[in-house]
């Protein structure tokens, strides 16, 4: 039996809720795969900070190091600074755990009905390979004359030859695998001429190590429009970190919403825990009630299967997903809907 070491970060709102019920797929998987699941529960989030006023204690961290995958359900809560625990928490984890790699699949799944008049399945069929330990996400810049009408405020995108290379590789070797081995670079260039430039040639020199995957550019703006419009178009895209989050939020709308919309935050090297989230947030609002769809975090939970070398034990959670979905009726409590799920892996 193999031993998976699994570090779980439920967080705040509804992140408890919904981790649970990917645990509880989890369980399933582990029982026909022959896995034991080591879990550790770690207290972080907006809780731990009232308590305790730590966000993310340094010895945390290192435990965390030990894991081999890590399940995060949300974090944030109107209680506590904005940024504290965002900058704090989770953009830390990224951070340390070198998460270049965002992958977020942009898919509309059997049965899911799109905002988008007219699509079907084959329509919006993308990965957003978005990066993840730079652009204005490091948080390089300042303030001056705080306060004062003449307040300056300056927030730096880092962009690095090593940072823009790998990513954009990555998201090569992804489109290599695809039927349609298409990969598009989403920027302003024309804009953001410093950073625009360096990924535009990046884009160019790792395009000859893999011949047979087209490539083309999109300035960010039209993206949004084109994935409005004409998703089709877009097989994998490559991205920076702000854009990234941008479109990807557009994305798991026409999707079917942010409730089906799965993330992982990769470092390839498998030495690091990757870290496997949905994409939506904490929804205070609906926190506790039942309510929240924990489909996005059992969708994640198939992407850390797939990233632990379980593509069988993947493809069974997203098979047991889409024909519950294509069987939605009426409104479900989120562990209803964990159930149904769990019981069709179960088979
Ligand atoms: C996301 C979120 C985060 C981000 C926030 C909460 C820091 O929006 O995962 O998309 O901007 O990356
Ligand atoms: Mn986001």
């Amino acid at each position: 039996s193999r031993n998976i070491r699994l570090g779980v970060i439920a967080g705040d709102g509804i992140g408890p809720e919904v981790v649970a019920e990917g645990l509880k797929v989890l369980d399933v998987i582990a029982g026909q795969y022959d896995l034991t699941i080591e879990k550790t529960a770690y207290d972080l989030g907006a809780a731990r900070w009232h308590r305790t006023g730590e966000v993310l204690p340094e010895s945390v961290i290192e435990e965390i190091r030990g894991q081999e995958a890590i399940l995060l359900g949300a974090i944030g809560d109107p209680t506590v600074p904005s940024g504290t625990l965002e900058r704090g928490l989770l953009l830390r984890l990224r951070f340390e755990l070198d998460h270049y790699v965002n992958l977020r699949p942009v898919k509309l799944l059997p049965g899911v009905k799109s905002p988008l008049a007219d699509v079907t399945p084959e329509d919006i069929d993308m990965i957003v390979v978005r990066e993840g330990t730079e652009g204005p996400y490091t948080g390089v810049g300042g303030v001056l004359r705080k306060g004062t009408p003449h307040e300056v405020a300056t927030q730096e995108s880092v962009n690095t030859a090593f940072g823009a290379e790998r990513v954009i590789r990555y998201a090569f070797q992804i489109a290599a695998t695809r039927p349609r081995r298409k990969l598009t670079l989403v920027h302003k260039d024309n804009v953001l001429t410093f950073a625009g430039d360096l990924w535009q040639r990046t884009l160019k020199k790792v395009a000859a190590e893999f011949p047979d995957v087209a490539t083309d550019y999109v300035h960010v703006d039209a993206a949004t429009m084109f994935f409005v419009n004409n998703p089709q178009r877009f097989d994998v895209v490559v991205t920076d970190n702000l854009f990234g989050d941008i479109i990807t939020d557009i994305g798991a709308a026409i999707a079917g919403g942010i409730g089906l919309a799965a993330s992982g935050n990769v470092n390839p090297d498998r030495s690091v825990p990757s870290m496997f989230e949905p994409v939506h947030g904490s929804a205070p609002d609906i926190a506790g009630q039942a309510k929240a769809d924990p489909t996005a975090t059992i969708l994640s939970v198939a992407m850390l299967l797939d990233h632990l070398g379980l593509p069988e034990a993947a493809r069974k959670i997203e098979k047991a997903v889409g024909e519950d979905l294509t069987e939605r009726t009426g409104p479900r409590s989120t562990q209803q809907v964990g159930d149904d799920i769990a019981k069709r892996v179960a088979g």
